[in-house]
């Protein structure tokens, strides 16, 4: 029997989730043309105001407007006519440094809907869709996606949360970042702690050249370099801390990829890695921050590692006590949660 009351609640969220899909594409135009940011700078706006402030076409602004009014994206006043966008969606919409930016999350949810061609062809045959191979901007929007966080986290708090790394940081210390991508993390690293010598490693040869270009961009370039290489074959040893930065649960072998860190390390050498937060259970997990990683995953994490020798597939909510087991299972034999936000858990591994 159809509970009514029942139905009714889940067709509400239905209404909810469709109104957040269709939201895609215009949260993109509007941050890609600077309409939020215009908003930002300049306080409440007409449609004709906002128009001729961002030079965009009158008729799309007004449909634009309306919608992001509908979405309680940005705020209306009848009696005026003006929309504004409220402090805190600004937080989220228009400024790129605060902790909760999230344009990037929207970039990230179109490149998932353009690798459903590849990952669905897939779920028949069990083979892997390969980083390099996925959708156009996925590297873009992976890179921006992970931004707020790392700006607000990674010199602040995590860094700091792992035993004597900064000291040694501020000394003059030999850092690997594997799996880098675009170079975000590292650029922070690096301009934060210019008496230390940093090292990208990513198997994707595009995002190594970003990540080169990225840096020089910022001037880092001095104590930065990138090279292609895998989480298992990376030339250089002796580092006093490797960084895995999202990526670990990607990699078709992480537990080849955990031992090769332990030998390329110092014995007295920190490994830090930071892993989506997740619960150990399913049941853990069957939450907001959950889903969007479960379809992150899906999409994108195990055709990823699914693609790579061994496949191991874990997930990017494998949870703290499987990533224990293959951080162990490489050799290391102290691992701590060192800290955590609510999007990530941050582990520390010695030797
Ligand atoms: C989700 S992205 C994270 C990128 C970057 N660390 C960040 O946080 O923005 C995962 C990265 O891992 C890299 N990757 C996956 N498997 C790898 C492997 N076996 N060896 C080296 N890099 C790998 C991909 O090329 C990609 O850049």
């Amino acid at each position: 029997m159809v509970d009514d009351a029942k139905l009714h609640q889940f067709i509400g969220q239905m209404l909810s989730d469709l109104g957040g899909a269709a939201s895609i594409a215009l949260v993109r135009i509007g941050d890609s043309l600077g309409l939020y940011k215009a908003m930002h700078e300049h306080g409440p706006m007409t449609v004709a105001e906002l128009a001729a402030t961002t030079q965009v076409h009158e008729r799309y602004l007004r449909e634009w407007l309306s919608h992001q009014a509908a979405s309680n994206y940005l705020a209306y006043d009848p009696a005026t006519g003006k929309f504004s966008l409220p402090p805190e969606q600004a937080m989220v919409f228009g400024i790129e440094d605060s902790p909760v930016f999230m344009p990037g999350a929207f970039g990230l949810m179109a490149s998932m809907l353009d690798n459903q061609a590849k990952v669905e062809p897939a779920f028949r045959t069990g083979a892997g869709v390969a980083w390099g191979d996925q959708a156009g901007c996925l590297f873009c929007a992976v890179a921006r996606f992970f931004r707020p966080g790392y700006v607000n986290n990674i010199v602040a708090n995590w860094l700091p949360a792992l035993d004597g790394v900064v000291a040694k940081l501020e000394r003059g210390a030999k850092v690997a970042d594997v799996g880098c991508g675009h170079g975000v993390s590292i650029v922070l690293m690096a301009r934060a702690f210019p008496n230390s010598e940093f090292v990208g490693y990513d198997f994707h040869p595009s995002s190594v050249e970003q990540a080169e270009r990225h840096a020089r961009d910022h001037g880092v370039g001095g104590n930065s370099r990138f090279e292609v290489a895998t989480a298992k074959n990376y030339p250089d040893k002796d580092f006093d801390l490797v960084a895995f930065f999202d990526c670990l649960h990607d990699m078709g072998d992480p537990i080849g990829a955990a031992a090769h860190v332990r030998q390329s390390l110092k014995p007295d050498g920190t490994w830090m890695i930071v892993e989506p937060a997740a619960g150990d259970r399913l049941e853990d997990n069957l939450n907001p921050i959950g889903r969007l990683f479960y379809a992150g995953s899906t999409m994108i994490c195990v055709p990823t590692s699914l693609a790579q020798e061994v496949g191991l597939a874990l997930g990017a909510q494998a949870g703290e006590a499987r990533l224990r087991e293959v951080i162990t299972a490489g050799g290391f034999r102290q691992v701590r949660r060192a800290t955590e936000t609510p999007f990530n858990m941050i582990l520390e591994a010695r030797p």
